[in-house]
Parts: C-alpha cells; sequence; structure tokens
C-alpha cells in the first residue's frame, strides 16, 4: 500500500509505504516515488482563530476538514481552535455544533476517542467583529491557551467573514497587539483571507492596502478553495512530471479548450451575498481563471511559491482584456427560471428567498477568451459556469487537432472525432484520454474509445489541504495580490458592460445547460459545447 505524502514544495510529492491514498481503476502497477526532500507533518504548535466560528463555513467546511487533518495525524498535537463570533454559545454548546457540522459534513465518519481529544482542543469566545473591546478579550483568552498548548503565541487568524469585515478585523487585531512580524517558519502570525477579495478591482485594492498595512504580504493566504482540489493540484503533476503531454500542450496541436463549473443547486440561503455578486464575481473571477491559470501555465521555473505563482500570473496577464465588441458576441450571462433538475421541480432564481423579483443577477456565464502569447496563440478557450444545470460536474476538456483529411479521416461526411483528453475535476475525480480505434471484426470500423483514470478511494478536500499548507507556511496554492487584481481586471468591463445594458440576463430553465446563447456562441465559432 502507499501513502501520499506532500513535500515542502508544491509538486515535490513523494509515495511512501503506509496507506492507501490515490491508486488508479484500470492500471497495473502503481510505481511509488519517494523524493528526498518530502517533508514530514508541520508538528508546528499553533492556535487556529477562526472568525466567524460559528458560521456556515466552519460548520460545513473549516471544522470537518480540521477533523480529518487530526485524523491523519497532520494537525499539530498543540493546535487549539478557537471560535470568535458573535452567537451567545459557550465552550461546551459550541463543541456541540462542532461535532454536528463533523458529523453531517466529514468524508469519513467521527472516531469518538479522536473527537474527546480534539473537542478539548476548541474553544469559544464571543464577541463582535467591530468591537475593540471584544479583542481584549480574544487575547486574554488566547494568551490562557497558547499557555496551555504551550503555541508560542503563534496565530493563524481564518477570516470566514462577509468581506465589509476585513479591514476592520486586521486594523483591530493590530491595535489589540495580536499581530507579531513575519519571523520565519517557527515564529508566525498568518491571515487566511477567504474570497471574494472585494466587489471589483478598486475595492479589491483597497482591502488588501488596509490588510498590508497589518500584514505582511507573506503572511497573507488569500484563499480559493478550487486550487486545493486534488484534481486541479494534480494538473501541474499531470503537465510536468509526464513526458507525453506537455509536447503537444501548444496550439500547433490543440484546437481548443473547454472548462465547464456546473452546479445542480440552486442559491440556496446565500441569495443576500449573491445577489451582489453572481456567476461572474463568484466562479469565474476567482475558481475558473485560477484553474484557467494552471491548464495555460508555463513550466516554473520550479516547484517553489513564487516561481509558481509567477507563472499563473503571466497566464491571467496574457488574457486578451475583452473589447465592447467582445463582451457582445463572446460573453453570455443567464438566470435560471423554474424547471426540473433531477425530476424534482426547482423553482426560478427570482422566486428563491431573498432575490429581489425583478433581479438582474447572473446565474450562469460561459465565454471565449484568448491567451495572447507564444504557445496559445490562435487557441480558444471557452468557459462556463452556471447553477441549476442539469448535474453537479466540473471538467477540463482538451480538445486536440484532428488529424489530416486523409487515410481513415478521408470521409467528408463521416469525420472522426478529435482526440481529447478530459480531467474530471468533480465528481467522479480522475481524466480520459479520448482516441480512435478499430471496432473488433473483420470489417474496419473506427469507434472513439476513451482510456480512464479514476481514483479509488476518495480525495481529501480542499479545506484539508489548504489548512495544512497554512500551518506549514506554503502559499504556492493561495492567490497573490497580483493574481487577484489582475483577474478583477479582467472581469471588472464585463460586469461594467452588463450592468449598463438595458437587457436582462436571458432566462434558461433550472435543469438545463444555460441559455440557447451559449450554444450560440460556441456555433459561431463552428464548435459545440460537450454533453456532459
Ligand atoms: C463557492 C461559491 O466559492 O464555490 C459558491 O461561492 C459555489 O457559489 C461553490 O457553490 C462551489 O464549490 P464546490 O467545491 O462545491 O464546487
Amino acid at each position: 500500500m502507499l501513502k501520499y505524502r506532500r513535500g515542502p514544495h508544491r509538486g515535490r510529492a513523494a509515495l511512501t509505504q503506509g496507506e492507501h491514498h490515490a491508486m488508479a481503476v484500470g492500471t497495473h502497477e502503481t510505481v511509488a516515488i519517494n523524493h528526498p526532500t518530502a517533508k514530514p507533518t508541520a508538528n508546528i504548535p499553533c492556535s487556529i482563530v477562526i472568525f466567524g466560528g460559528a458560521g456556515a463555513l466552519s460548520h460545513r467546511k473549516l471544522l470537518p476538514a480540521l477533523y480529518n487533518l487530526a485524523l491523519d495525524g497532520e494537525l499539530p498535537e498543540h493546535c487549539p481552535i478557537v471560535a470568535f463570533s458573535m452567537e451567545e454559545l459557550d465552550d461546551e454548546r459550541y463543541r456541540a455544533w462542532a461535532r454536528d457540522g463533523i458529523e453531517k459534513f466529514s468524508r469519513r465518519a467521527v472516531d469518538p476517542a479522536l473527537w474527546e481529544k480534539l473537542g478539548q482542543r476548541i474553544h469559544f469566545v464571543r464577541g463582535r467583529f467591530t468591537e475593540r473591546a471584544d479583542y481584549d478579550g480574544l487575547r486574554a483568552r488566547l494568551e490562557e491557551v497558547d499557555r496551555k498548548y504551550a503555541t508560542g503565541g503563534n496565530h493563524i487568524y481564518y477570516f470566514a467573514i462577509p468581506p465589509s469585515f476585513i479591514e476592520n478585523c486586521a486594523a483591530m487585531l493590530h491595535e489589540a497587539g495580536l499581530i507579531r512580524p513575519p519571523d520565519g517558519d517557527q515564529h508566525f502570525t498568518r491571515v487566511v483571507i477567504e474570497k471574494p477579495i472585494g466587489y471589483d478591482l478598486a475595492s479589491a485594492m483597497a482591502i488588501d492596502d488596509r490588510v498590508s498595512m497589518h500584514f505582511d504580504e507573506s503572511q497573507i493566504f488569500r484563499i480559493d478553495h478550487y486550487l486545493g482540489k486534488e484534481t486541479v493540484e494534480n494538473l501541474m503533476v499531470l503537465r510536468f512530471a509526464n513526458a507525453i503531454f506537455e509536447p503537444l500542450w501548444t496550439s500547433r496541436f490543440v484546437d481548443h479548450v473547454q472548462l465547464t463549473v456546473a452546479e445542480d443547486e440552486g442559491v440556496g440561503t446565500r441569495a443576500s451575498y449573491y445577489e451582489h455578486a453572481g456567476a461572474l464575481r463568484d466562479m469565474v473571477q476567482s475558481h475558473i481563471l485560477g484553474v484557467l491559470s494552471i491548464i495555460a501555465m508555463e513550466p516554473p521555473r520550479s516547484t517553489r511559491a513564487r516561481a509558481v505563482r509567477d507563472s499563473k500570473l503571466d497566464v491571467l496577464r496574457s488574457i486578451r482584456p475583452f473589447g465592447d465588441e467582445d463582451i457582445e458576441k463572446f460573453t453570455v450571462r443567464g438566470q435560471y427560471g423554474a424547471g426540473l433538475v433531477a425530476g424534482a421541480a426547482a423553482p426560478a432564481y427570482r422566486d428563491e428567498e431573498n432575490v429581489a423579483p425583478d433581479s438582474r443577477t447572473e446565474t450562469f456565464v460561459a465565454m471565449r477568451c484568448w491567451i495572447d502569447n507564444w504557445r496559445w496563440a490562435g487557441v480558444p478557450f471557452y468557459i462556463r459556469t452556471g447553477k441549476r444545470m442539469p448535474k453537479r460536474t466540473s471538467e477540463i476538456a482538451i480538445y486536440f487537432k484532428s488529424v489530416p483529411r486523409i487515410l481513415y479521416n478521408a470521409n467528408p461526411r463521416a469525420q472522426l472525432a478529435p482526440n481529447m483528453l478530459t480531467i474530471r475535476i468533480q465528481p467522479d475525480e480522475g481524466l480520459s484520454v479520448h482516441i480512435i480505434s478499430k471496432v473488433p471484426g473483420a470489417q474496419v470500423r473506427l469507434q472513439q474509445v476513451a482510456v480512464d483514470f479514476h481514483y479509488a478511494s476518495t480525495t481529501p478536500e480542499a479545506y484539508e489541504t489548504l489548512l495544512r499548507d497554512v500551518i506549514l507556511g506554503d502559499q504556492t496554492l493561495f492567490m497573490r495580490r497580483d493574481a487577484v487584481e489582475a483577474s478583477w481586471s479582467l472581469v471588472d468591463p464585463i460586469i461594467a458592460a452588463w450592468a449598463e445594458s438595458p437587457a436582462d440576463p436571458p432566462l434558461y430553465a433550472a435543469g438545463s445547460w444555460g441559455p440557447i446563447e451559449a450554444a450560440l456562441m460556441m456555433a459561431a465559432d463552428g464548435r459545440a459545447w460537450r454533453a456532459l
């Protein structure tokens, strides 16, 4: 059996004897690569302080992720968790609520003995994010907890709070003397900021300016959980640890790329946020451009955070800015109307709780991007994302150019399907290489077949990977300020053009693949969206 351990720098992965994590189905062998520099678990004592610790993100993602890290022995032994929030709770009641979240949302069942130990390390401090005096209460409690667990005063502040509180919390932490200047890997204060960073370029810059008055960039971890997904992380390994893909990964061989992030769920209970965000800010500005930059990046000069983030930034800066005509012709927005998703009736977006009856918020986006660099000149990248699609599925499809129209591809009425590499981000994580093969038999008949790779066991949740990296101090998978700004620069003109347009976003029925305009945009290029 093999155990997967991440090395000190991203991509320096090693497989060691131990446990089963990610193995291929349909392959004959799994090869262990022992990387000499693989670093063991970061057993660095620290307190993890969750601002908004009693919110949905903590319940559904953060607490289950911390539990799973503990289960894998990846949470430092001296690592208390302190929730700071406004609710009327105390340690005991918060622990019960935390356990409930773990029972409901953890990918693995609760081990009572482990919970007994972990639960005792969880504490609750009641406080308002905007009240300076409440930070004194937080400091007093942290001093107590730091002594008890011998954390050496190392703190990770996780801001699981609306963006409007970020600047304030950073300033108050500073005033309360709770931020230490950067001092190596052993003595640290770090802050984790959830997306979206701001509302547009100007507001993102304002937030970053204010936060950087108190934290150095090396202390700031801007989280985009898509970048922590196993399959997204594997993209770099796929590209740069295999000889067969990279030579083909250029405009010479690639016809176009499709990136789909589809959700079957609607807006749910998050309308108060989503009404002001919409799919472009919520998904494209962060997750989708982040994944796109890994698909298209040049090989970084090393697997260190700086080199990887430089290469990704180059992609964002090479995406051709959207002019008015591009926005008109090659961006599509949509909003879901009533429909059926997996056989169940789903309401229209405008009928959802807390949504304005005349809302113009888009729940679907499709667009075509060009990356104006040597590698990708002339290769369109099509992206689409939406809520209330027929199913939850995220996939990257690299379409290769067709073989010449000779030999097996000579018949103009029966052209061969192009080769394709599809990478399933979720669910059913894995990848497939689609090739043409002969149907067995006396006649020569051709068919498209897929060579498939599936992960055989559950992969870690993105938040597990990312929280572990914050403890380790590895910023590779986190968004750097310049990348966030480059993304906003790309989407801001689209946001402005849509806001100015007198037209409402076209409707699509819940349970469909978006408005007809998305299909027409592809058809105008002589292509079609992949049927998923
Ligand atoms: C979040 C968005 O960042 O990502 C949500 O705010 C979206 O609107 C979610 O539903 C999707 O994440 P995942 O991991 O479920 O695909």
